[in-house]
């Protein structure tokens, strides 16, 4: 069945009328450039096949009707709908409704119904996709800006606001803005974005996905704080953002700004350096040559930012033994996936070697799957 067949049929039946529409919005992972959209840097995601499907239509009121085929039922006013007012999975539906009004338009009663098939809490954005797939079906029954930048900013707004969580621009902006056969090479400050070419299929290459099946707990501190700490080292460097320092200027103040903003510095501008050289390569067509950038890039966030787990740690290491061009965490860390680049004749034995890894080391089973660079949010039907 097309993906968005069962949120139609469940539509139908559950409301007593067709939707209006389908919209769907992908989930991502990042090729490189971790931790550094919050800082005004670069980051190089690509969205994957797979995806949050919303079937939507208007009511006369002000009603908002949810049904998740995974989460459950909500029904909430709009006006309910405001910053520390929605709790649970709902907020992530309602909270681009909220960011759309405050754009300025008006927004009036939904029925939707969403269907998902994102692993949720594993570090591909299902919340991101959720936001982006509402705000898109918000956005053409009831109108709003067309430019992908600024839907990704209001889906943003609803992350920070309505559900709490101080992400960056990243998720939504791949959600809304990547292209199949492309990795999106975002300028964080400016919101300038590239496609930059990526299709491993015709290089004999497959971009292996591990998801430990272990979550992250992203609001509950840590991400804010390594975001903190960032904006404290920034300060302390003199500098708007981290992505305005380099590498020099990091070294060179290394006392004052002690051993834990030392390192977490060095991660984001060298991370800047690596999204920036990834691109170049995948420009001139090299793509073999991107893996050992994937794997320092790795090293850092392990070493120096410290938002790696022995799952992540093991998925890496088995990858890499067993052949994978490079490999790295995907994401904010703290659980979640890994991404490997493979060569396609060694992706069975790499996927042997992490299972088997996993196993020796006590660790409950991870999924393992392809991802293939996909297309960002659109309607569907
Ligand atoms: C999460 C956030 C993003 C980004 C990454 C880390 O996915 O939502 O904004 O900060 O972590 O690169």
């Amino acid at each position: 069945m097309h993906p968005d067949g069962a949120a139609r049929r469940v539509f139908a039946e559950r409301f007593g009328r067709p939707p209006a529409g389908a919209w769907a919005a992908p989930a991502r992972v990042n090729l490189i450039g971790e931790h550094t959209d919050y800082n005004d840097g670069f980051v190089l995601p690509l969205a994957i096949d797979r995806r949050v499907t919303v079937a939507a239509a208007r009511r006369d009121d002000d009603l908002l009707r949810l049904v998740s085929l995974q989460k459950g039922e909500a029904r909430l006013r709009l006006g309910e709908v405001r910053p520390g007012a929605v709790d649970g999975w709902a907020a992530y539906a309602a909270g681009p409704l909220w960011s759309l009004r405050q754009d300025g338009v008006e927004v009036g009663g939904l029925d939707l119904v969403l269907e998902s098939d994102v692993p949720i809490g594993s570090g591909l954005s299902s919340s991101a996709a959720v936001e982006c797939a509402t705000l898109l079906a918000a956005r053409d029954l009831y109108g709003g800006p067309g430019d992908p930048a600024r839907l990704a900013r209001l889906a943003q707004r609803a992350e920070n606001e309505v559900v709490g969580v101080p992400s960056g621009i990243m998720d939504q902006m791949a959600a809304m803005a990547c292209t199949a056969g492309h990795a999106l090479l975002l300028d964080c400050r400016s919101l300038a974005a590239e496609q930059v070419p990526f299709t491993p299929e015709r290089r004999e290459l497959v971009l292996l996905v591990v998801d430990t099946r272990t979550s992250h707990a992203l609001a509950e501190g840590a991400y804010a704080e390594r975001r903190r700490g960032c904006e404290r080292a920034a300060r302390l460097l003199g500098v708007p953002a981290l992505r305005d320092a380099t590498t020099a200027a990091v070294d060179a103040a290394r006392e004052r700004l002690g051993g834990e903003l030392y390192r977490r510095a060095r991660h984001v501008v060298g991370e800047n350096d690596r999204v920036l050289a990834v691109a170049a390569r995948l420009r001139r067509g090299e793509l073999e040559t991107i893996g050992e950038l994937l794997t320092a890039s790795h090293a850092s966030l392990r070493d120096d930012y410290q938002v790696s787990t022995p799952e992540l740690d093991t998925a890496v290491g088995a990858a890499l033994g067993a052949g994978a061009l490079g490999a790295r965490m995907t994401g904010a860390g703290f659980g979640g996936c890994a991404l490997a680049l493979v060569p396609a004749q060694a992706a069975d034995k790499v996927t042997r070697a992490v299972a088997e890894a996993f196993d020796r080391q006590g660790l409950g089973a991870p999924a393992i799957f392809t991802a293939r660079p996909s297309d960002g949010a659109a309607r569907v039907a």
